[in-house]
């Protein structure tokens, strides 16, 4: 069973002023991949989101991290630039492929700056922050996920 984070990136979840239904959503859809071992809620900082990762990643050992929120357009919006700043290197397909599919949904999908990553043993993948979002994108993503991380794990 792999390791599972999750990072919700919101200003107004950190200050206790929105319920994070978001990072519910990701724990019920990848009860089949893994255990959810590691969750935070840490405000729109490109440093406390890097801190953040770093901690799962590098001490807890997570293997897989998923982010919710700040993909989009606006000036607080940095979980993509927080990650590129933490990984080795960079999964362009998982982007890719969250932003097909979700098109198919909403022509909104293309406003999702969202990426993925490997940092060292781990895959950081950020989605965006909306419930329904985060569970269209992991759909699409998912298949893939168990072979990826087989690999990346040398197993
Ligand atoms: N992707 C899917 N599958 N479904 C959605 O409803 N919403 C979009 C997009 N991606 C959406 C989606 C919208 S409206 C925005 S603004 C961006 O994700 C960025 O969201 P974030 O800033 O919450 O990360």
């Amino acid at each position: 069973m792999l390791k599972i984070g999750i990072i919700t990136a919101s200003d107004k979840g950190a200050k206790g002023e929105r319920e994070d239904l978001s990072a519910g959503v990701i724990k019920e859809a990848v009860k089949d991949l893994g255990q959810v071992i590691a969750y935070a809620v840490v405000p729109d900082e490109q440093e406390l989101l890097q801190a953040k990762m770093i901690e799962f990643a590098d001490e807890l050992q997570v293997n897989l991290i998923f982010t919710t929120g700040g993909t989009g357009f606006a000036p607080r919006d940095v979980t993509p630039e927080a990650t590129m700043a933490v990984i080795d290197r960079f999964v362009p397909g998982i982007g890719e492929v969250m932003r097909l599919e979700s098109l198919k949904v909403t022509p909104k999908a293309m406003l999702s700056r969202a990426i993925a990553g490997i940092r060292n043993k781990t895959l950081i993948i950020n989605l965006p922050g909306s419930p329904k979002a985060v569970k269209e994108c992991l759909q699409a993503i998912k298949p893939a996920l168990p072979h990826g991380m087989d690999i990346l794990l040398g197993k």
